[in-house]
């Protein structure tokens, strides 16, 4: 079986209770089961985590990545999935360690925004995290999760 991680940075834990014109009325445990159920049908199970701190998101990253890409490397093989799905919140704008732990994981990375980021204020246009990434989805709410799953699904081996 596939397996996928779904990450949420910073304030995702508030979504339902936050600006729905912006990121709809599913809370995160909602827009996550959404997302296991259609990756069920394409036989892909997901681990999600979502926390407020860049440094946990961080930790997070580093126990999945795929560490045997590096064929000199003696680290034990750690728990790797195939593909990661990420909503970086606000750390898209700014954390260039995020950027670095998402390329170390060499894994193929969705990021994804429920909100339009390039329809909002100028530094939310911005995204750090999107170079390590396959794919940026932004503005499509739930459904840019459930495309991120398809496109995902084609990619991985
Ligand atoms: C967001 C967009 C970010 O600018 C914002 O800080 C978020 C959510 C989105 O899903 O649209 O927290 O990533």
């Amino acid at each position: 079986m596939k397996k996928i991680i779904l990450i949420h940075g910073p304030n995702l834990n508030l979504l339902g209770k936050r600006d729905t014109k912006h990121y709809g009325d599913l809370t995160l445990a909602m827009l996550e089961n959404a997302v296991k159920k259609e990756a069920k049908k394409l036989g892909i199970s997901v681990t999600t985590f979502q926390s407020n701190y860049e440094g946990a998101l961080i930790d997070f990253l580093q126990k999945n990545r795929n560490s045997e890409s590096f064929r000199l490397s003696r680290e034990p093989k750690a728990l790797t999935a195939d593909g990661i799905i990420i909503n970086p919140g606000a750390l898209t704008h700014y954390s260039y360690a995020l950027y670095d732990a998402l390329l170390d994981t060499n894994l193929p990375v969705i990021e994804v925004h429920l909100s339009n980021i390039h329809k909002r204020e100028k530094w939310r246009s911005v995204s750090v995290t999107a170079p390590a990434c396959k794919k940026v989805i932004s503005g499509k709410k739930a459904q840019g999760y459930l495309e991120a799953v398809h496109y995902l699904n084609k990619i991985i081996k």
